[in-house]
């Protein structure tokens, strides 16, 4: 190829790429997880993949970072030639990778998560003295403080997510992956962090973006690439494209954007959730009640006290004090804990669903009969035949990709675990329904989907309680908003009155302090 050819190929930022990935093919078993991609990433360039769950992102990611060895395909970095499957080697060639899933140690203090897995590196060993310096340069260099000495378990989730970016930032990558760094964000977090990317990029770093959420695309990216099924669909400048057109790419179709009126005249059915005088730590003294057929959004900034909230009053943790009661058809009964609410009619999505919202070495049919025993089963003995109808019927709900029951949990993307989580749980019809971040990570799709679920058992007369962190999913689908701060409810918002200005004034107070560093 002649010189000038590939001077007329360069990006627009006129840079050459500092990676690329040609024709990467990965398959497990019989699913072709990613099908013959290309992708390069020039210097300063924030480059964004999107696509929906199970398109493939995530393992594109990470046989870029050597963790996966493609069986077609290469990847050069610099012009350097990786072996691939070799996460040293990805490394020695500046390619860091911040995880879907977060990885850190909790019991490892700031410092020595910033450093794992980086001693030695190519210069040789660090010494013990230095790696504190290296640490703080990294926190320095995304501008977060945080105690080098604090065991990262006492970390709240955002800061958790920033002290994982430190650590691919002290490794001094050249190409910077953060596959969905935001899912975990709030609003305020989640600029915060698209700034530093910014501020990274106009350094010289080449930065490689996912995310569902599609504005994040159009405020930092320059170019995106568009994954589905595996297989690469398009790259394109984001400035040539809408973001509709960028949607109906990832699904294969015109997305119908939703026009229901949820907050409509339907008069509020009877209170079917009861919780006074709510005390556990980091909630003080929170009453809050939950009607049939009513959605009730509890909002707030991560660490307010939501989740500690939710869990408290369905007996999920112990509360110091308080009354929780249950009323179905007439009957009230007390909920003393979370084996008595779930007996009552109470179904719980957790927010972190690999730790207890799924047994990941089951597979998704057996995953889903855990709670629904009764329904599965026959003359007392439990049903193959029903505990497969029965996941299949809720994988079509939910949308599971691909839909095989009999997979287990942990071979699905991180998108598709949650549907699963989602799942196991409308089996049993519930009363009421607790979801905390109920779409967190999932495609735009999907999430029009749940959404969709979500009003449904509403309509049929559940009670509903909702923690989202994501603003547009509470103001849309909640009748009522809570707004929490510092384990106090500050304010409750009408769906009439509520919107991300009101909320948001609510959950930070006077003090602009929101990143909590
Ligand atoms: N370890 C594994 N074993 C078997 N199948 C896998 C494994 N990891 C991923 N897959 C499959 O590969 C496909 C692509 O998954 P991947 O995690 O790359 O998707 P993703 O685009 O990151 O999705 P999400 O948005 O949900 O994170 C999916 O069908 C998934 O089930
Ligand atoms: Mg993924």
């Amino acid at each position: 190829m002649s010189e000038s050819v590939s001077v007329d190929q360069r990006p627009p930022s006129g840079r050459s790429p500092v990676i690329e990935a040609s024709n990467v093919s990965k398959h497990f078993g019989g699913v072709f997880a990613v099908d013959d991609v290309s992708l390069s990433v020039s210097p300063g360039e924030i480059h964004g993949v999107v696509g929906e769950n199970g398109a493939g992102k995530s393992t594109l990611m990470r046989v870029l970072a050597g963790i996966l060895k493609p069986d077609r395909g290469t990847v050069v970095v610099d012009g350097r030639h990786l072996e691939g499957g070799d996460p040293r080697d990805a490394l020695d060639a500046g390619l860091a990778l911040v995880h879907q899933e977060l990885s850190l140690v909790p019991e490892m203090t700031v410092a020595e998560n910033i450093l794992l897995g980086s001693t030695p590196t190519q210069a040789g060993f660090i010494k013990t003295g230095d790696l504190k310096e290296i640490a703080a340069e990294a926190l320095k260099e995304i501008n977060v403080s945080v105690d080098l000495d604090e065991p990262v378990a006492r970390l709240s989730v955002a800061l958790r997510q920033f002290v994982e970016i430190a650590r691919a930032v002290a490794r001094k990558p050249r190409v910077l992956i953060l596959d969905e760094p935001t899912a975990t964000l709030t609003p305020a977090e989640t600029d915060y962090l698209l700034d530093m990317l910014e501020r990274l990029a106009r350094s010289g770093l080449a930065i490689i973006y996912i995310s569902h959420r599609i504005p994040e695309i159009f405020s930092i990216c320059t170019q995106v690439t568009v994954l589905r099924d595996g297989k690469h669909v398009d790259t394109v400048n984001i400035a040539e494209i809408r973001p509709d057109e960028l949607v109906a790419k990832m699904v294969g179709r015109e997305l119908q954007q939703e026009e229901y009126s949820p907050h409509d005249d339907r008069p509020p059915g009877d209170i079917v959730l009861r919780a006074r005088g709510i005390r556990a730590p980091g909630v003080d003294d929170v009453d809050l009640e939950v009607r049939a057929g009513q959605i009730v959004g509890l909002g707030g900034l991560v660490g307010a006290g939501r989740t500690e909230l939710v869990r408290a009053i369905i007996g999920a943790d112990l509360r110091s004090a308080g009354e929780v009661s249950i009323t179905t058809a007439g009957r009230t009964v007390r909920v003393t804990g979370y084996r008595s609410a779930v007996t009552n009619g109470l179904a719980y999505v957790p927010e972190e669903r690999r730790v207890d919202g799924l047994a990941l070495t089951m597979t998704v049919a057996d995953n889903v009969a855990l709670p629904n025993r009764g329904s599965v089963s026959q003359a007392g003995v439990l049903s193959v035949r029903k505990i497969t109808e029965l996941a299949r019927r809720l994988a079509d709900v939910v949308g599971l990709r691909p839909p095989e029951v009999q997979r287990e949990a942990g071979d699905f993307s991180g998108g598709n675990q949650q549907k699963v989580v989602l799942a196991k749980w409308l089996g049993r019809e519930p009363d009421v329904i607790v979801l905390d971040e109920p779409t967190r990570g999932v495609d735009v799709g999907a999430k029009a989907e749940i959404h969709r679920l979500i009003r449904e058992l509403a309509d049929g007369g559940t009670a509903v309680l909702v923690v989202s962190s994501d603003l547009p999913e509470l103001l849309h689908l909640a009748d009522v908003i809570h707004v929490m701060r510092d384990g106090h409810i500050v304010g409750t918002l009408p769906a009439a009155v509520a919107d991300e200005k009101s909320v948001m004034s609510l959950a930070s107070g006077e003090a602009g302090d929101l990143i909590g560093v």
